[in-house]
């Protein structure tokens, strides 16, 4: 597939088919996407890659957190948007919700959006990326964001669809429980992967770019 093609089709997508994701393709993604470039070759990425049960397992766990108005707690904490980056976010928020027909004050359909994001948005598999507390700085950081567009670029070329998500990252000790992973590692974000349902009415959103003369300084030249 082309580059540019597959940069420009790649989108968040909201909506899946159940089919599971086979692990030979998800090896060869993940085999793909490490070819990213690393601050000093570190390559400090991880990936745990979780389907079936244990993929179940955390969903089931990850709503019942929300339910149970456990507020998030990340490995690395969020700082709120203010300004032009929180109106960008309502943007989004306003867009995704009248596509999916909730409206803004009602909070059961919101709370409902809310556990299907918590669900991986009912994806058959997800990848959680993580670095070890050793290596957890600015340059790790910044090599895993790398590594994690790479592989939602490669997921394109075999069909399939991601969201990144941070809210799967929101209670590490619940992920690192079920999945396995060692409290030394830190948990930097969450894939969902599958085959797109394009039924799905989020999915049918392209979101905005603010346009790039807004953002480019050019200097001598
Ligand atoms: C670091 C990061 C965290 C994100 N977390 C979430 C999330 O928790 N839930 C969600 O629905 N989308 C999440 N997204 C997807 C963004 O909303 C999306 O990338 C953005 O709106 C641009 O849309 P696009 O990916 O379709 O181009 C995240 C994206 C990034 C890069």
């Amino acid at each position: 597939m082309d580059l540019v093609e597959a940069i420009k089709s790649r989108k968040s997508l909201r909506g899946y088919k159940p089919t599971p994701v086979a692990k030979e393709v998800l090896t060869e993604i993940l085999d793909i996407a490490i070819r990213s470039p690393s601050g000093l070759n570190s390559q400090p990425w991880e990936f745990t890659v979780l389907g079936g049960k244990v993929l179940d397992d955390l969903k089931q766990a990850l709503q019942e957190q929300f339910l149970a108005k456990i507020e998030p707690h990340p490995d690395f904490p969020l700082q709120p948007l203010t300004g032009v980056y929180r109106k960008r976010q309502i943007e989004l928020a306003v867009a995704l919700f009248q596509v999916m027909g909730i409206a803004r004050k009602d909070t059961e359909k919101r709370d409902q959006w809310t556990l299907k994001m918590l669900r991986v948005f009912d994806a058959p598999n997800a990848i959680i990326v993580s670095m070890d507390e050793e290596v957890s700085s600015y340059l790790a950081m910044f090599s895993l964001g790398l590594v994690t567009q790479t592989i939602a670029l490669a997921a394109v070329n075999f069909g399939l669809g991601t969201c990144i998500q941070r809210v799967l990252v929101d209670s590490p000790e619940i992920v690192r429980r079920i999945a396995g992973i060692p409290e030394s590692k830190k948990l930097a974000i969450g894939i969902a992967i599958g085959y797109p349902d394009w039924d799905f009415p989020a999915n049918k959103i392209q979101s905005v770019r603010e346009p790039l003369a807004n953002l480019v300084t050019w200097r001598g030249m």
